[in-house]
């Protein structure tokens, strides 16, 4: 199978130590590594098969006075190949709007990063109905005057059904399959607007660079239901990307 497994560790684990043992044992073709900042450099030494890739970035300049934070370029020379952009709990704890987000997308793609970029809607917002109008709005702010045929991954990412979040529910792949056909219609359908080269799609991104990851919740139980979404070619996993026995039974599957 030609999927890919984008591991997010998040702010884990807690010692170096650790995040090598896990690295080592995660360390497989077709696998993203996004371990927290400060082990990537060492990380990159432990690895042959996997590549890696950053949790976030600095949306502003290639060095500068921004205290605590990391640019695309620093990144980039790190030997750092992918990174998350967008990612809920960074829009919810650290207030990132898409405009940010906009931005952050626009250094990424500059620097030659392959940006993996999040895309989702909260419970309420489901609850009431809004979810398509959400993954619009989210889309078309994130990807305002883009343009480039470069890869980019989306990541549909139902922030209801992210483990960590109090009351995770379980999404089903119907409605991860939804979610993809619409965002990826979203992609296609603006392809006549007039500022945007012809070939290209929506903001000037070309339809067939973007392709759509799926996230919340996965585990080995269920990941080959999502891996089998036809419009999906790979995984973005939190949790179960900390358990290598786990994580070993999912990357069996790409
Ligand atoms: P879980 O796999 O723990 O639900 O986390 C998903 C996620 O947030 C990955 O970015």
């Amino acid at each position: 199978m030609d999927k890919i497994l984008v591991a997010n560790w998040k702010m884990n684990p807690g010692t170096l130590t650790e995040a090598i043992e896990l690295a080592r044992g995660s360390d497989h073709e077709g696998v993203i590594l996004c371990p927290p900042f400060i082990y990537l450099h060492t990380l990159k030494d432990e690895i042959m098969n996997a590549a890696l890739g950053a949790q976030d970035l600095f949306w502003e300049g290639e060095t500068g006075p921004f205290t605590g934070e990391v640019s695309a370029r620093m990144l980039k020379n790190l030997g750092v190949s992918h990174v998350v952009i967008g990612h809920s709990e960074r829009r919810k704890r650290f207030h990132e709007t898409t405009e940010i987000l906009n931005h952050k997308l626009k250094v990424a793609l500059a620097a030659g990063l392959t940006p993996i970029v999040c895309i989702g809607e909260e419970l309420e917002e489901k609850m009431s109905g809004q979810s398509e109008a959400v993954w619009q709005k989210q889309c078309a702010e994130i990807f305002k005057d883009i343009q480039t045929n470069s890869l980019i991954y989306i990541a549909y990412e139902p922030v209801w059904a992210i483990s960590t979040n109090k009351n995770a529910l379980p999404d089903t792949p119907e409605n991860a399959t939804h979610a993809i056909n619409f965002i990826c219609s979203i992609i296609s359908s603006h392809s006549t607007t007039s500022v945007i080269p012809a070939e290209a799609g929506i903001f000037g991104v070309s339809p067939s660079s973007i392709k759509f990851l799926y996230g919340g919740s996965v585990n080995s139980s269920n990941a080959a239901s999502f891996l089998d979404i036809p419009n999906v070619t790979g995984l973005l996993v939190g949790g179960a990307s900390l358990k290598i026995p786990e994580w070993q039974k999912m990357m069996a599957l790409i």
